[in-house]
């Protein structure tokens, strides 16, 4: 089982990746003085307010607030979590990350047992697909559907047998049923025991981008109902974000291009076996917002493929309609409608692979399925059902990001609706939302408390912390922001190569995190040869601070209680300024 990733690790990762580029190869970014800007990938916006810092390095919006370094960036960009994001950051820079034996409750830790268990499930599945007495019926039916020993070893289907307790016996381990439980592997009883969900069906694994199996898919071998059956929802398995084959199409070889998106685990692994790799399924449920992210992520060309019935009109009209805002320059969006009573496993079978591609490329683009769909409802002919297909239109138009296409898709609505496009534009457009608020003028550093300023001036140049003789001195100074300046202090000296980005890393998910990137973006007032005498000067007013409370403490100790002889020590070296430097206790 993988262990934690050394911090040292990750930190030496992020001294060394260069933002710029991992960032670049997924947006285009301009030069801007020092900087690089892009329009936001986060939200929509029309003027570049997303900015790259090389020199911190990290990255940050103006418009919307998003900000992180590299790890973030892949993070969020790519959908992923952080473990993740580190592999990706050091497969790019051909670094292999080590992992730390062992691994503390928590979690992550768990979380890793889930996919340790799921491994073993998916290893023992296949292996009955092999082995067990039953495994005749089950190679038969795969047999039956035309499918290759090779691909459904690329697809690694199982089979998991019939009875109540196969799975449950390959499970005896301390705390492997309540995890199986937990993934829907097994059923728990009211009394407390467990009984296998998946019996005498077919298995498919489902992986994430990785290529961990996350869940599965089962298929019963007859006409039984509910024909399939999925793992449900589960701390690392989650229908709404996940796409049956990705792992697969991205490892099948050639830069993926376009995906083609079909309903079913059968469609995809058939038209693999046809060469057609690059497909991926939903988990049995409709198109969301966020399988579109990762769509768009991989590739700039989606195609959809629908039964022709009513049924697959509907849930094409649904990606539709969870694609509009996704739709930004570049992007591309098709419709491939399928004969009546065929899917696509049946009709490359019926057509072969090439045929099948042809129709891909002939698809419907969205533009042109949206317009069909809405002048079917009204009647086009008259003066009436052409204000009524703008009134149609208008929700759906003003859903697309601002964009060429978007310019385009207005033009084709004039068109079609008689209407001019200035005409349509003013009755189309919303309400322009408040201009965001311009970020206030920056304050001078120097008007700043003390403890803002070392901050500022630590992730402005985290090697201000090397030259502190000794931070003991802060230790017991009362004042709001000091517990935060001193962990900073404390990263800061124990890595001397951290950079802002890397200091920011450390703070990530903990509610100081904002605050710190958003201080780590204002402008600092300071030329940068005049940043270690205003650090020590900071400090120093600190230091400053902590004696006077200090004094104030002892003098009312004094009152009250007496001192000892260290005390009136201490408080006559703190009057006479003898002892500026208290406590070298760092
Ligand atoms: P289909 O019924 O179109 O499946 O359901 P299919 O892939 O063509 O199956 P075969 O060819 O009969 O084997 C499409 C998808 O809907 C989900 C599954 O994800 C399936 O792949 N589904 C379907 C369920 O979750 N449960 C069901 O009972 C049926
Ligand atoms: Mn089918």
């Amino acid at each position: 089982m993988a262990g934690r990733i050394p911090q040292s690790f990750i930190d030496e990762l992020l001294n060394r990746v260069d933002i710029v580029e991992v960032i670049e190869a997924r947006l285009p970014l301009k030069k801007a003085g020092r900087e690089f800007q892009a329009c936001c990938p986060f939200h929509n916006e029309k003027t570049p307010s997303f900015t790259v810092s090389p020199g911190k390095p990290f990255y940050h919006c103006f418009g919307c607030g998003a900000h992180g370094s590299a790890v973030g960036f892949l993070m969020e960009y790519e959908n992923l979590d952080f473990p993740e994001a580190i592999e990706e950051l050091a497969r790019a820079m051909g670094l292999e990350v080590p992992r730390e034996a062992g691994g503390s409750g928590g979690g992550d830790s768990q979380r890793l047992d889930h996919y340790g268990l799921l491994e073993k499930v998916e290893r023992y599945f296949r292996q009955q697909l092999r082995q067990h007495s039953q495994a005749a019926r089950a190679v038969d039916y795969l047999k039956a559907r035309g499918l290759s020993g090779e691909i459904a070893q690329t697809f690694g289907l199982g089979y998991a047998p019939p009875g109540w307790d196969n799975l449950l016996q390959q499970l005896a381990a301390k705390g492997e049923r309540e995890l199986a439980s937990e993934l829907g592997l097994l059923v728990k009883k009211d009394d407390g025991s467990h009984y296998d969900r998946f019996r005498d069906r077919i298995m498919f694994p489902i992986r994430d981008r990785r290529g961990r199996c996350i869940g599965f898919g089962g298929r019963v071998l007859g006409d039984e109902t509910p024909k399939y059956m999925n793992s449900p929802e589960s701390p690392v398995f989650h229908k709404g974000r996940e796409l049956y084959g990705l792992f697969e199409a991205r490892k099948a070889g050639q830069k993926l291009e376009r995906l083609l998106v079909v309903e079913g685990y059968m469609d995809v692994v058939a038209l693999a076996q046809f060469g057609l790799t690059d497909t991926v399924a939903t988990l049995g449920t409709a198109t969301t917002a966020e399988h579109l992210e990762r769509l768009y992520r991989t590739v700039s060309e989606v195609v959809f493929c629908f039964d022709g019935d009513a049924a697959g009109r509907r849930a094409a009209w649904r990606a539709l309609e969870n694609t509009l805002p996704v739709m930004r320059d570049g992007r591309e969006a098709r419709f491939l409608f399928l004969p009546e009573g065929e899917d696509p496993d049946s009709l490359v079978r019926r057509v072969g692979a090439e045929a099948f591609r042809q129709k891909t490329v002939e698809s419907v683009p969205l533009s042109q399925f949206l317009f069909e769909s809405l002048s079917k409802q009204v009647d086009i002919a008259s003066v009436d059902g052409r204000a009524r297909l703008v009134e149609l239109a208008r929700p759906l138009l003003a859903r697309l990001p601002d964009s060429v296409f978007r310019d385009l898709m207005l033009e084709r609505l004039a068109q079609i609706s008689g209407l001019n496009s200035a005409q349509l534009r003013a009755r189309l457009e919303p309400p322009r939302p408040q201009a965001m608020p311009k970020p206030s003028a920056p304050r001078r550093d120097s008007e700043r408390s003390p403890v803002r300023t070392a901050i500022r001036l630590l992730l402005e140049q985290p090697a201000l912390g090397q030259q502190l003789a000794s931070i003991g001195a802060l230790q017991d100074l009362e004042l709001a922001g000091v517990p935060l300046l001193l962990e900073l202090l404390e990263l800061t000296r124990r890595n001397p190569h951290i950079n802002t980005g890397g200091i920011l890393e450390h703070w990530r998910g903990r509610p100081e995190e904002r605050h710190l990137a958003r201080l780590a973006t204002t402008r600092l007032e300071i030329a940068s040869d005049g940043f270690e005498p205003e650090f020590q000067g900071a400090v120093q007013r600190l230091i400053e601070q902590r004696n006077s409370q200090k004094v104030e403490y002892l003098l009312q100790k004094e009152r009250q209680a007496g001192l000892d002889a260290a005390e009136k020590e201490e408080l006559k070296q703190l009057v006479t300024g003898t002892r500026p430097i208290p406590g070298q206790n760092a």
